[in-house]
């Protein structure tokens, strides 16, 4: 293959749920996470040498971009000589709780196979991408998925019904890092009914799902962050039948009864000057979709 062009779908929690600190510093999660429609665009083509666009611009920092990490990640593990050339339209905000970073990471690995025709079973880009983040695992698969341990235990889940969905990008974003090290400083938070969730997420019960989500790094991120009191609320005011932070944050969305609902939100909420970003999303299946080969 010459070519190959994939788009990276974003996530969201429909909860997480912190159930203690390991012994590397890491946090052991129980979360339920979802694939969204708002996605990143990866074209990648042969080359010697690894080289990144985004945007269309050369980045300064290409060492640190995911997309990179991932290409050298792969190379490593296939023991190949060789580079491509990677352009990334970034359209999930960062510091959002939406996973970018890790999608990127994921689409980057899934193209790679596909261009260089390595056939690497899944289990083995899932070994390669886990180093890079922890939610790689997630995004190379994706869909709706109970993830535990650090997000690299994972079992798929069947969702009932589509969910239409509004997000909210504050103005400020939020560190992942500097949330989990405040969560250690609060009294433990109530414990979260995934069970239940996962239940009213397979029945495509949205009422229930709207009472039952909750994520414990919230109350943590909004206390540094009043952008994420603001943008709940906002989606409450707008119709949302239950609204939450994703993540560690800053990104909050609503849940909507329909397209339509969703769509009346975002005309009015696109008008406030309090986000950086207003994205109307829905849910899909998987977290990696492949768009254009070039032989
Ligand atoms: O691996 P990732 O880049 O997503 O995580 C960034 C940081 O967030 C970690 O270095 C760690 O400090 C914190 N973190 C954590 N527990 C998790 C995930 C992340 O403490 N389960």
């Amino acid at each position: 293959m010459r070519f190959v062009a994939v788009e990276a779908y974003a996530k969201l929690n429909w909860s997480l749920a912190v159930l203690g600190k390991m012994e590397n510093g890491y946090h052991e999660l129980d979360m339920l996470l979802q694939s969204v429609s708002l996605c990143d665009k990866i074209d990648i083509q042969r080359a010697d040498e690894i080289s990144l666009k985004v945007n269309g611009k050369e980045t300064p920092f290409a060492q640190k971009n995911l997309c990179v990490k991932a290409a050298n990640a792969f190379f490593e593990y296939t023991g190949m000589n060789k580079g491509c050339d990677i352009s990334l339209t970034k359209r999930i905000p960062i510091c959002a709780g939406m996973g970018g970073g890790s999608a990127d990471a994921a689409g980057t690995l899934i193209a790679l196979n596909v261009l260089y025709e390595t056939r690497l079973k899944h289990e083995e880009l899932v070994d390669i991408g886990m180093s890079l983040g922890a939610d790689v695992p997630f995004m190379l698969k994706g869909g709706l998925m109970r993830a535990g341990g650090i997000g690299e235990r994972l079992e798929s889940k069947r969702l009932g019904d589509n969910i239409d969905i509004l997000v909210l990008m504050p103005r400020k974003g939020a560190s992942t890092p500097e949330i989990f090290s405040a969560f250690d400083a609060i009294t433990p938070p109530k414990p979260i009914d995934n069970d239940a969730l996962v239940a009213a997420l397979e029945a495509g019960d949205k009422t229930r799902v709207a009472g039952l989500m909750a994520n414990h790094l919230q109350p943590v991120t909004a206390s540094l962050n009043p952008g994420i009191a603001i943008a709940t609320e906002a989606l409450m005011n707008c119709g949302a039948m239950g609204a939450m932070m994703t993540g560690s944050g800053s990104a909050c969305f609503g849940i909507y009864p329909d397209a339509d609902s969703a769509a009346k939100a975002q005309q009015v909420l696109v008008r406030s000057r309090d986000f950086k970003g207003v994205y109307k999303v829905h849910t899909v299946h998987s977290a990696v979709r492949l768009c254009r080969l070039l032989r």
